[in-house]
């Protein structure tokens, strides 16, 4: 049997091509071992950022691709077609980071109810959370269309969660309104909906103007102000800026704009690709990168066994009914359509109302 796996060109990553690997017959596979079936998969532009980031955070290490090339890690679905793990069935569907690819084998480790972890030598050089995989057979949760949001929102939205938690127990470093940039972002939109609910705090989204209809539509910001307008926005009160963009240029007009009224500056993401190496000291607070690593560590000892998860579990149940009047899913089947979604969205033509799902399986 053949895996059909998509890569793309490390140093370019315009580039991209299938290859197809040999699986091991089911019978042959190691002891331990799952032979898992990718079914569905989402793709947006936080998957661009673990294949900028390849080398650096190791994310290419996860899912190993000939020379040159690299396999871009997702959040999906798989169904283990063969099992040499006693505790684990034929049939059972799991939830967790795959590779781009139609099938994937793992060493399972520590399985409990709940989930299982890929104990692979190559996976244990990320965070623990990149190797876990929960068991989601006959949970509703992860079904149809929820399950496509939890594919799509869910991880993106852990990082909303622990920004809106941080800036929350630092008193928004005295700030009145946070700026968010990439404002249509996912991720973007999950904080502003966690801000928004928070008394005395404006919530601002930065969009280009293509976007910008869409970014009032969510009814998450109180006001959305387009990249070419940011420096109308009043300076003299204090804010916070937290950047999905990582647009250097934008970064730097908003410090020198804002000047000691920037309060705070967090790094998160960098959809616009366009992050200059030697950015200049800029006034205000200094950007510097938010880990949320950190924070849920923090967190996880503060709150102890099981409070991350209780209250990201309320958080989410407050964002994910809002989801069906704010994205339309896409399904991508097949390598062509996979293609296709991966160039649109490292160029920057996904609609952003659009969430895709994609499967590399005809
Ligand atoms: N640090 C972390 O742990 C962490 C966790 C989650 C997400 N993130 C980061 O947050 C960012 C948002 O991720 P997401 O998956 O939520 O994004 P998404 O929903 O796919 O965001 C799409 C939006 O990003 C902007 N964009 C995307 N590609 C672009 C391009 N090529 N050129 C210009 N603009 C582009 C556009 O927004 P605008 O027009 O509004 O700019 C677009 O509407 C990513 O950089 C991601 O890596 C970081």
């Amino acid at each position: 049997m053949k895996s059909i796996d998509f890569v793309v060109a490390r140093d370019d990553l315009q580039q991209c091509k299938s290859i197809e690997t040999q699986l091991p017959d089911g019978a042959a596979l190691p002891s331990d071992a799952l032979l898992i079936r990718i079914d569905r998969f989402a793709f947006t532009a936080n998957n661009i950022t673990y294949a900028v980031f390849g080398d650096e955070l190791k994310y290419w290490q996860l899912f190993p691709a000939p020379q040159n090339f690299g396999n871009i890690p997702v959040w999906g679905f798989g169904e283990v077609i063969a099992s040499k793990h006693s505790g684990v069935a034929e049939g059972e569907r799991l939830f967790g980071y795959f590779p781009m690819a139609t099938h994937l084998v793992i060493e399972a480790s520590e399985v409990s109810k709940q989930g299982l972890r890929d104990a692979a030598t190559h996976r244990q050089s990320v965070a623990p959370v990149y190797n876990a995989y929960a068991r989601i057979t006959g949970d509703p949760a992860f079904a149809g269309r929820q399950g496509d949001y939890q594919a799509l929102l869910r991880p993106l939205f852990m990082l909303s969660f622990l920004v809106d938690d941080y800036l929350a127990e630092n008193a928004f470093y005295g700030a009145r309104s946070v700026m968010l940039s990439s404002a249509s972002s996912k991720t973007a939109f999950g904080l502003a909906h966690l801000l928004h609910g928070r008394a005395d705090l404006k919530v601002i989204g930065l969009t280009s103007a293509a976007n910008a209809d869409f970014v009032k539509s969510l009814g998450c910001y109180h006001e959305v102000v387009t990249y070419d307008r940011v420096t109308s926005l009043p300076a003299n009160s204090p804010v916070a800026f937290v950047d999905m963009a990582g647009n250097s240029s934008l970064r730097e007009a908003l410090h020198r704009h804002f000047g000691d009224q920037m309060k705070y500056s967090g790094r998160i993401g960098l959809t616009h690709r366009s992050s200059s190496p030697d950015e200049p000291e800029l006034p205000g607070a200094k950007p510097r990168w938010f880990f949320a690593p950190d924070q849920i560590r923090k967190r996880a000892k503060e709150w102890g066994p099981g409070g991350v998860d209780k209250r990201f579990g309320v958080a989410w149940s407050g964002f994910a009914p809002t989801l069906d009047r704010r994205l339309k899913v896409i399904e991508g089947r097949g390598l062509a359509a996979a293609k296709q979604i991966y160039l649109d969205t490292l160029n920057g033509r996904i609609p952003p109302d659009q969430g895709n799902m994609l499967s590399l399986a005809e």
